[in-house]
């Protein structure tokens, strides 16, 4: 272990040029203009499996974007690894709002980040942890230190609800028959608070329409006399929750697995400072379900929120217009054991159901995921929890997460296998947002902590 962890010291300067040349091609995966540079990207991670020595590699096209395998089987006596990951990232808009731009990744520091960060779209998620597990399995192979057989399964559609990827796991069940699935996606805690992440929230997303009046009106003209679309939507959500802002939906959480007061108490032990919390956001207030913490809103309680909402004119100046139709695109965190199509379907009859007259409503739904949580009674847990606690000389503290990943739920359904979350981002990192950035400690730790993973997984496997 440690000649690898001499490789990896070695060479350091190279594992990031790497990562900045992969952070320059811009693979988005929402935006159809945009398909040769994912196919490219896919490109790029196979020659990068292939250089950091698997045996095969291969692109799997899909009705999308592009699959990568690869593997190296090193002896039938070990357990099987299966390593997740996705080389696909978020669209960068706003682009006014980037200090830099998005795909010409720079190092700079930051008060959280004093020895630096890589500032690009994908640089924490994922294309920033995906390539630590190719760095650290290079290094492992480079010192003849690998002590499972790995498969790397790399998508290029997580950011859009990974269904292709779904689709070729129901496929290629045999092929990709492993004893685990080690992903890094998710965040620790902070730098000096390692976390292994035991949980993941599902996903129901729909967009609604809402038309009022055949034609945009003159507001004057015919203001107070017909139903705003607009003005309608706005209440229609409102109504959505109630003064202690439940959702209202009938049934919405008739499925909602209660969590013991001893497991709350437990999450509630996690280091969390609300100043601070306020303080980075800069608002004054937090909001949110009554009789639950931020750490349990954000992890154990579903939600229900407008991701965006348009009608009617948004140009310059004013415009005195009274609009024809309003949209709003609208997301539901699920939590276990809510089911996405059940909770979509709830969602449109629900919808339609409180749709006042004067105005005729669609639902349109978009992707979905079931929710996942992972036991900690496992050896690949331990296995996880050694790794860390090896790498950063503190013991990690399970949390559950409030972000999703499809996949993660599949795996266990197709594979029957669970899933061990690694991730070595901070949630303050940006992803998702302009200026996304990844420390260069936490890229480097997950290099280092990986190859632990993999010697202490054997090891607790073979006893
Ligand atoms: N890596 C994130 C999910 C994540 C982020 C989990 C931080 C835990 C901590 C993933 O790429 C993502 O953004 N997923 C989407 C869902 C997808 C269906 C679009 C999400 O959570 O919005
Ligand atoms: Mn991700
Ligand atoms: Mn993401």
């Amino acid at each position: 272990m440690e000649a690898v962890q001499n490789y990896i010291a070695e060479h350091k300067d190279r594992f990031l040029s790497e990562l900045m040349e992969l952070l320059k091609i811009p693979s988005v995966s929402a935006d159809p203009a945009f398909a040769g540079d994912v196919r490219k990207t896919a490109e790029f991670v196979k020659n990068s499996l292939e250089a950091a020595g698997v045996d095969t590699a291969e692109i799997h096209e899909t009705a999308g974007h592009p699959i990568v395998y690869g593997e190296k089987m090193i002896n039938e006596s070990y357990p099987t690894v299966l390593v997740y990951g996705h080389y696909d990232v978020q669209p960068p808009d706003p682009l006014d709002l980037w200090d830099s731009p998005p795909f010409e990744p720079v190092i700079k520091k930051t008060g959280i980040h004093p020895e630096g960060a890589i500032f690009a779209r994908g640089a924490c998620d994922d294309k920033g942890q995906m390539f630590m597990h190719v760095k650290a399995f290079e290094a492992m192979v480079a010192q003849e230190n690998l002590l499972c057989n790995i498969k790397f399964l790399i998508e290029g559609e997580e950011e859009i609800g990974s269904d292709n990827l779904g689709i070729y796991c129901k496929a290629n069940a045999d092929k990709l028959s492993c004893d685990m699935v080690l992903l890094s996606d998710t965040s620790v805690i902070a730098n000096d608070v390692p976390s292994i992440t035991v949980g993941l929230r599902g996903l129901s997303y729909v967009e609604v329409e809402v038309t009022g009046p055949n034609r945009d009106l003159h507001s004057g003209v015919y203001g107070g006399a017909v139903g705003n679309p607009i003005n309608i939507l706005c209440d229609m959500i409102s109504s959505m929750k109630n003064e202690k802002l439940e959702i209202t939906i009938p049934g919405f959480y008739d499925d909602v697995v209660i969590v013991s007061e001893s497991e709350r108490a437990e999450m509630n032990a996690a280091p969390f400072n609300l100043d601070d919390y306020k303080n980075d956001l800069k608002i004054e207030d937090i909001v949110g379900e009554e009789g639950y913490t931020t750490l349990e809103r954000t992890s154990i309680r579903p939600t229900l929120e407008v991701n965006g909402m348009w009608g009617g004119y948004i140009g310059e100046g004013a415009k005195t217009v009274l609009p024809s139709k309003a949209y709003a695109k609208i997301s539901m965190r699920l939590v276990p054991n809510q089911d996405p199509d059940v909770i979509t379907e709830m969602f449109t009859k629900h919808f339609e159901s409180i749709a006042p007259p004067g105005v005729t409503v669609k639902v349109t739904p978009h992707h979905g995921g079931h929710p996942a949580v992972t036991p900690t009674d496992t050896i690949e847990y331990k296995a996880a929890h050694m790794a860390m606690e090896k790498t950063y000389g503190k013991q990690p503290i399970p949390q559950r997460s409030g972000g999703s990943i499809p996949i993660v739920a599949m795996f266990e359904e197709v594979f029957g296998v669970k899933s061990v979350m690694l991730g070595f981002g901070l949630d303050s990192d940006d992803i998702h947002s302009p200026n996304e950035h990844y420390g260069l400690f936490n890229y480097y730790k997950g290099i280092e902590t990986i190859p632990y993973f993999f010697y202490y997984y054997n090891e607790l496997k073979q006893s």
